[in-house]
């Protein structure tokens, strides 16, 4: 039963470009034991596109592994929900809340998310093409005005539809705004099918605070990517890893990425492409303050880093990255005293008005 699996769990978010392969078994390495896939395109598949069906990949281990498909057509939404449990999927899950406006104009992701009756046939076609669970991802709504969440999960439930995981902002939102906890606890009450609570979760005690709510279960994106030990904190409490302790993770990663993309030159190259991708996320890790309080997901923290390696870990610029991404492929020391001085800043922030 999915119920059973979802039951305290913290999830791995459907993350484009974060959810890669190796970097869910490094989480899972870590603690995770239900982990979801990159958005997966239905379309781009049928196309037989190479790279979207690489996206399908579970790892031979993988405990729990749900895929995300976007897609708007039911019969094509089946079919590829076929394929992905073919190829192994525990889980095949609809993308209702990609905020892109290349992807909503094509009426995806938070677009189809206005569509409760057509979600509804999708999620028929789906319960009736494979049988493993199908899940949804929402948003509260479009925006303040057009909030349907209600309406999602009811019409969505009777359709036969496993889980529901909430975002809780509106598209408009993306991610200005604190994640509506409230109205996930709200849903979560109102729900006949287990809710999985997504938003802002940073810390043990907010993943304890969101399962509090009533959720079964929930979902952190960005947490996982700025802490990927955020799922061994789940059974051992706040930790504050060492920078060499974060250092000796971020090296798991690459030797991980390695036996996933190769070691020539090709697989190299993307692997430094994703090391400096996951750099703009671990460099924004802060520890817990010294009155005993904590960082928000959505503030960025001023603290003193307490060594030089732990300043380097902290700096943002790309110059920083890709000496720490070089030195890390090189399996070689990271030495404080060796980095170039500070660039400009990476436009992580950019980046992420556009994501999810
Ligand atoms: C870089 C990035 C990529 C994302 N890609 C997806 C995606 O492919 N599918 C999806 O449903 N949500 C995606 N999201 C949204 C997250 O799954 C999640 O709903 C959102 O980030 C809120 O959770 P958080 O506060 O823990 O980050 C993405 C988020 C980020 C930051």
């Amino acid at each position: 039963m999915l119920r059973d699996t979802l039951q305290g769990a913290l999830v791995l978010a459907p993350i484009t470009k974060g959810s890669n392969l190796p970097y869910r078994r490094l989480c899972q390495e870590l603690g995770a034991r239900v982990t979801m896939s990159e958005m997966v395109v239905a379309r781009r598949l049928r196309q037989k596109r190479r790279g979207e069906f690489a996206l399908l990949r579970r790892f031979d281990d993988e405990k729990h592994f749900a895929v995300q498909i976007a897609g708007n057509n039911a019969e094509e939404m089946a079919w590829a929900a076929a394929l992905a449990e073919s190829r192994g999927a525990n889980q095949v899950d609809v993308n209702l809340g990609c905020p892109i406006d290349f992807f909503t104009r094509k009426g995806l992701g938070a677009a189809l998310g206005r569509e409760p009756r057509r979600v509804a046939k999708i999620v028929t076609a789906m319960k009736a093409a494979v049988k493993v669970p199908v899940t949804i991802k929402i948003r509260l709504g479009w925006n303040d005005e057009h909030l349907n969440y209600r309406e999602m999960v009811t019409i969505a439930a009777e359709a036969g539809v496993d889980a529901v995981t909430v975002h809780g902002r509106t598209r408009a939102a993306r991610y200005t705004a604190q994640a509506q906890w409230d109205v996930i606890g709200e849903i979560a009450a109102m729900s006949p099918v287990p809710i999985v609570g997504n938003g802002d979760v940073l810390f043990k005690h907010e993943v304890d605070a969101g399962l509090g709510t009533g959720c079964a279960a929930v979902m952190t994106a960005r947490g996982a990517l700025i802490k990927p030990w955020l799922f061994s904190e789940m059974t051992q409490g706040d930790m504050d890893p060492t920078a060499d302790e974060r250092l000796a993770m971020y090296a798991r990663y690459v030797a991980l990425a390695r036996e996933h993309w190769g070691e020539d030159e090709r697989g190299t190259g993307r692997i430094r492409e994703f090391l400096v991708w996951h750099l703009g996320f671990w460099c924004r890790y802060a520890p817990r303050r010294a009155d005993g309080s904590y960082p928000g997901m959505q503030q960025r923290e001023t603290w003193t880093p307490r060594s030089p390696l732990e300043a380097l870990l902290a700096r943002t610029d790309a110059a920083a990255h890709g000496y720490l991404a070089d030195r890390l492929l090189a399996r070689e020391t990271v030495d404080p005293t060796q980095a170039p001085p500070p660039g400009d800043a990476q436009a992580m922030d950019d980046d992420l008005a556009e994501a999810g």
